[in-house]
Parts: C-alpha cells; structure tokens; sequence
C-alpha cells in the first residue's frame, strides 16, 4: 500500500515534526518511508492536503465503562459504587462483553486509537474473549483482568486464590497481552496483592493499578493498611516495578516519587478523568523532575474523551493550572501519544513512522488551512476534530474508513 501525505516524523529529543513524504507498506509493517515531496501518482490513500500520523496509544482506559462516559457529579468512590460497578456487573455475560467490545472497538478506531493499556472486568472469561477480539483487530498493548477481593458489591467479588488462578490461566494472543490488574489497593485484600505480586514475578506482563487518585480514596488506604504509605503498599508486595502502570499519582510527596523512580515504575497521567472527578490536578512538571517515567492515559469513563488529542489538550491544560513552568508544547503532546506512549509500554515496534515497525497509521485531512500556520502543530492540536480522521490502519489493514 502507498500512503502519501505530510508525514509525522519523530523530531529532536521528546517531539515530532512534520514534513512532506510518502510510506510503503508491505503486508503488516513499514517497508519504505521517503521523505521529500508527497506523491501524487499511483497512492492508495492520502493526498498532498493529508496527514499520515502514527497511531494513538492510551495507557489507561477501561473498556466496560465506554457507555457510562459522562455521569457526573460523584466523587470517586461514590462514582464506583452507583455508576461503574453496575456497569461493570454487565460483562458477567460474555456475549454482552464481545458486543461491547466490538462497539468500543469501533470507538477505538474511529479516535485514532491503536494501541491500549485497557481494564476489563473481574470476570475472567470476558477479559480473554476482549483481549482475543482486539487482538484479532491487530490491537497491540495489554488488556488486564480486573482483581478485587473486597469493597465492591457482592456480585463483582471473588476470592483471591480464584482471582489469581484464573489470571494465571489468562492467553497473550497477537500484539496483546494480559496484564496483572489489581484494581487499587482499597478493593484488593493483603491475600490478593501478594497474590498479584507473585503472579508479577512469574510472568513478563504489564502490572496495572491506581494510584493516589484522590484524598478520600488515600485516607481510606491509611486506614485499611495501617498506615502504610500508599506507594509502599504496592511495594510491599512487590508490585512496583518496570513493568508498573500507576494512574493517577495525583498525591504524591517525594518519598514516593522516589520509591517510584528507584522501582522504575510508570504513573499514567490522566488530565481529563482527574478534572472530570475533581480528583486534583497533578503537577506534570514536579513529577518529571522527580525522574518518574510519565505516560498518558484517557481514563474513559473517569476521562469523558476518548480522543488522545483532546486529553494530550488537557495536559497542557492542568500543566498551565498548577504552576508557571512551560507547559508542553504541541509537538511535545503528540510525541506523548505516540512515540512516548509506545516506549513507556514497551511497545518498539509501533508509535513512530520508520521502515520496519507495524503499519499503525492515521490518515487525517483537517478542514482548515494548516499548512500556514506559524505553528502547524499547535493549531492541528487546538483544532482538532474527530471528523478528520478518514482512515485507521492497524498492521497494515484497513479498519476504520470514514465514510
Ligand atoms: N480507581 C479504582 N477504580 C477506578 C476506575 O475504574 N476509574 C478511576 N478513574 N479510578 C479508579
Ligand atoms: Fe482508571
């Protein structure tokens, strides 16, 4: 396949750029990618007034909670208990996780979304069938089976020794695989975590969790393990490592960002779900400082967009609320979403558009005259409309086509 257009290229440390160009594919992967005019002859998608991006990665979503987008007004846990876990209980039955997913997938596609460090549910077997049915899509990432042994509803409980069976018995498939997901420490008894940390140590999976979110859910941490930072209670079972995806880590001091940064650990930052639940506004610049790894993540359903632009916007949004530093820039928030996301994930064969990684590619036409911007990236990112996106390719297949 020929894809011409202005390419999105990696740029000097920590940004993209953009130049004109055209990209060969050969089945899944990147053969060719020429960088000097854009083609105009014998091309299969694109076009000189065509953006070829690579794919979007979000590090931290939740796939059953994609219909309860927007049900506002309720702190955290409130929110859990009267909007998520009903909605969650629903993926007991798989034929309605497999219909879910496939309508997420269809999100997924349509926002640009290629790649996922996902949650399903506490319910093994729609957690397999989510990941093989994204995989088959040529989804790459993790997709975690949701672990939590207390303080939910009955109905989204159940043991540790058979939370952690079953998530041992959990299948990579594809670009996905499982990935060990205590939900936060406050729905997970000392059995489950050690259990979580053990299963960590035998399998080389994504660890995934929540972290320091808000203050409520913090106090209610202080009480259930007495006392014990918060931080450190992941670590105490071993479940703070390279591998580690913390969202959140909104309430942080620099004992833990130490702790974070010695287990090289990762926090997904969540702008979007952390305005939307009133959690905080976490203080981008302070944590990078610290030395801690940072990915971004959309959240969904705490995080109402499903865009990664619009929540690499509010990156910029929540850096400019907490302090006077630069905030990032607009190459450095699309560097975020792709080439970053990927590396934070461990994902080297997507993220950027180079001969030899996955054919992961966005065609983009926006309806605004970019080109002569002083700032092209700074206006495709302000811009931004979910309506130019014409076309999803996912290892080289075709999977979203606007109509
Ligand atoms: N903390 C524990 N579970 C969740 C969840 O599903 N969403 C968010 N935003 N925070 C959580
Ligand atoms: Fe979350």
């Amino acid at each position: 396949m020929i894809i011409s257009g202005t390419l999105m290229l990696p740029g000097s440390p920590s940004t993209v750029r953009l130049a004109p160009g055209w990209i060969a594919t050969d089945h899944d992967h990147i053969a060719q990618v020429h960088e000097s005019e854009s083609r105009t002859t014998d091309i299969d998608l694109g076009g000189d007034d065509c953006l070829i991006f690579p794919g979007f990665i979000d590090t931290h979503l939740h796939l059953p909670q994609f219909d309860s987008i927007g049900q506002d007004n309720l702190p955290l846990l409130q929110w859990l208990d009267e909007i998520i876990f009903p909605a969650e209980s629903r993926w007991e039955n798989p034929d309605y996780a497999r219909s879910m997913t496939q309508r997420v997938a269809h999100q997924l596609l349509s926002h640009g979304t290629t790649s996922i460090a996902a949650y399903a549910t506490v319910h093994a077997h729609s957690a397999q069938i989510t990941l093989d049915l994204l995989a088959d899509l040529g989804f790459a990432g993790c997709v975690g089976h949701v672990l939590m042994d207390r303080n939910a509803p009955d109905f989204l409980l159940k043991p540790a020794t058979q939370l952690i069976d079953e998530a041992a018995a959990a299948k990579p498939k594809g670009r996905l695989t499982p990935a060990i997901t205590p939900r936060f420490a406050i729905s997970c008894t000392p059995d489950l975590l050690e259990g979580a940390g053990q299963l960590a140590s035998k399998f080389p999976w994504p660890i995934q969790t929540h972290l320091a979110e808000t203050v409520p859910e913090c106090l209610l941490i202080a009480e259930l393990f007495n006392n014990t930072p918060y931080t450190q209670v992941y670590d105490q079972f071993n479940l703070l490592t390279e591998k580690t995806i913390l969202a959140h880590g909104i309430w942080l001091d620099q004992n833990d960002h130490a702790l974070i940064k010695s287990r090289n650990a990762i926090i997904a930052h969540c702008p979007t779900a952390n305005e939307f639940l009133r959690a905080g506004t976490m203080n981008r610049a302070d944590t990078l400082v610290s030395g801690v790894k940072l990915s971004l993540g959309s959240d969904v359903a705490g995080g109402p967009d499903r865009s990664m632009v619009r929540v690499a916007r509010a990156m910029i949004d929540a850096a400019k609320a907490v302090n006077t530093q630069t905030p990032p820039s607009a190459a450095q928030c699309f560097w975020q979403i792709t080439q970053s996301n990927a590396d934070i994930l461990n994902l080297p064969t997507t993220g950027t558009i180079k001969a030899g990684n996955f054919a992961d590619l966005l065609v983009i036409k926006p309806d605004i005259p970019w080109q002569d911007s002083p700032n092209p990236l700074s206006t495709l990112l302000y811009a931004w409309d979910d309506r130019w996106l014409k076309a999803t390719i996912i290892q080289g297949q075709l999977r979203y086509q606007a109509e």
